[in-house]
């Protein structure tokens, strides 16, 4: 658990001395749960949701995009039903007086007795060897069948009482389960209750006149208010999406773990509207599609899993998250969530305006199921930076920090040297630079000694770096160094686009 906070600490420092992310407004002492993109954060994070638009929209020729603005009309989130549900169960502890989300309580107290049953699963295949049968001891071994009968119990009760709005329940439970506040240390808690998330903001120029507004704490409603709009002029045919991204706004309570829980975040969604009926086929067919999307990346397979929801959102008759191994454990990454015709139908009802397909085949009309993808940009930025940051025993003894972020997301793609600062060297690394720069993102670097550099772009995760030395002038060559190998090879100053393309280019990644 130290050596994960370490690490989660590593993160944190890393991302602020590279210029990935900042405090809000630090001079000021900073803004809880708000954080500031830099130089290299604002490319990064421009990388991913290039990356997530162009595999939605450009890959799908039945998914349009769309840019929805923040500020919707009150009466959307009444009909969404985010006024009356959109809150998070809140408990204090009055002695540390700090404050919790219950659910989250119980969540992790299950989540530790999954850690131990996962304990006695690696204890036993290390005892076992290759003989060893997770499956067969999972099904058997008393402690870690009990380890999970407790963990379903749990959660199994928590989303039953959460469903039935029962927070004297929900109190109970944490009673029960002994479950103490990580700072004081005692079961000294106050009664459950809800706590909306949304936060309210004015329209209008004087106090009289004006109107309650709220800052979306999604982007998907702005999709499905303007769901006729983008069905009728794109003369689109179900089944068909609608993508967005876009900032969201949440009063989130518990906001912790850096950029994991922010209250202005953004999220990447997309909507796919689905015969009634079919939905079920479309929720497996995104979960498989968004788990691939994740994978090509090369985090590692390891790293993600599906946490099927046992506690259904009101919109929702289906729902799974794709959980990312955080420095701080399994957490949710991304949500998909089958959300029937609720939405559609709740806008029709508060609006009086038919949100109706005339399906051709069928010769019928009706509101379509939707079936949704979400994932938060930030979340998804944490996962890509936390995974690459690496600390590498190098074979001379040494060692050095390196970002390995996949090439096609780094800020920087190419580093372009002199080898010193004199024979012309700097007019012809400046030439390469002028070449590439319509391409890629690339800088020019001439201080220090060139070891020194090569580990300036490891730490910023700059993939390629380019050295012009005294051959160059005689053969037209340069050194390619690799970051992650570190290997270095000799090639023509003309083949060096090609050779950068073929690596950052989003069709060698995606396919
Ligand atoms: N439209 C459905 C929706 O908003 P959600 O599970 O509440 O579903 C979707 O959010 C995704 O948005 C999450 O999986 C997460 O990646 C991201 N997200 C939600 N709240 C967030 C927050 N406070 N800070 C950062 N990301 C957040």
């Amino acid at each position: 658990m130290a050596k994960q906070e370490d690490q989660f600490k590593k993160v944190i420092s890393h991302a602020k001395e590279y210029g990935y992310i900042f405090g809000s407004s630090e001079i000021y002492d900073g803004l809880s749960a708000v954080y500031d993109y830099g130089q290299n954060g604002v490319e990064l994070k421009k990388n991913i949701r290039e990356y997530w638009w162009k595999s939605m929209v450009n890959m799908h020729q039945n998914i349009v995009g769309l840019d929805a603005a923040i500020f919707m009309h009150p009466t959307t989130w009444k009909a969404s039903g985010h006024v009356d549900a959109f809150s998070d169960p809140l408990i204090d502890n009055k002695d540390s007086k700090k404050r919790y989300r219950a659910d989250v309580l119980v969540e992790d107290y299950a989540e530790k007795l999954n850690q131990k049953a996962e304990k006695e699963i690696a204890k036993a295949a290390k005892c076992f060897g290759d003989s060893f049968d997770r499956a067969q001891f999972e099904a058997t071994n008393p402690r870690v069948l009990g380890y999970r009968e407790k963990m379903k119990a749990a959660t199994g009760r928590l989303a039953k009482s959460l469903d039935a709005d029962d927070l004297a329940d929900v109190k109970a439970l944490i009673e029960e389960l002994e479950i103490v506040c990580p700072v004081s240390g005692s079961k000294n808690w106050t009664d459950v209750r809800q706590f909306n998330l949304m936060f309210g903001t004015k329209l209008g120029a004087s106090a009289e006149t004006a109107t309650d507004l709220y800052l979306r704490p999604e982007t998907a409603q702005g999709i499905f208010v303007n769901f006729l709009n983008v069905q009728k002029t794109g003369r689109m045919k179900i089944p068909f999406g609608i993508a967005q991204t876009g900032k969201a706004f949440r009063n989130e309570i518990v906001a912790r773990q850096f950029i994991f829980r922010m209250r202005e975040f953004e999220q990447m969604e997309m909507q796919f509207f689905v015969r009634p009926g079919e939905e079920m086929k479309w929720y497996e067919y995104w979960k498989e599609t968004r788990l691939n999307w994740h994978t090509s990346l090369g985090l590692g397979e390891e790293n993600y899993r599906f946490h099927d929801h046992e506690k259904l959102a009101h919109y929702a008759n289906a729902a799974t998250d794709i959980e990312f191994n955080f420095p701080f454990g399994f957490k949710e990454l991304e949500g998909i969530h089958s959300r029937t015709d609720f939405d559609l139908k709740a806008h029709e009802e508060f609006s009086g305006k038919k949100l109706q397909f005339f399906d051709p085949e069928l010769n019928e009309s009706y509101v379509p199921y939707v079936v949704e993808t979400s994932i938060g940009l930030d979340r998804m930025f944490l996962a890509v930076f936390s995974n690459s940051l690496q600390e590498e025993e190098l074979e001379d003894g040494s060692s050095r920090v390196v970002l390995k972020l996949p090439a096609i997301l780094a800020p920087v793609k190419v580093a372009v040297f002199p080898l010193v600062k004199k024979d012309g060297l700097p007019e012809i690394a400046k030439k390469i630079v002028d070449d590439l720069k319509f391409d890629f993102n690339v800088i020019y670097d001439e201080k220090d000694a060139v070891g020194k550099r090569y580990r300036r772009q490891d730490a910023a995760g700059t993939p390629f770096c380019i050295t012009v030395d005294h051959d160059t002038i005689k053969d037209q060559t340069v050194t390619i160094r690799h970051r992650d190998s570190m290997k270095q090879e000799r090639i023509a100053i003309q083949d060096i686009n090609a050779i950068i393309e073929q690596q950052v280019s989003f069709k060698s990644w995606i396919s």
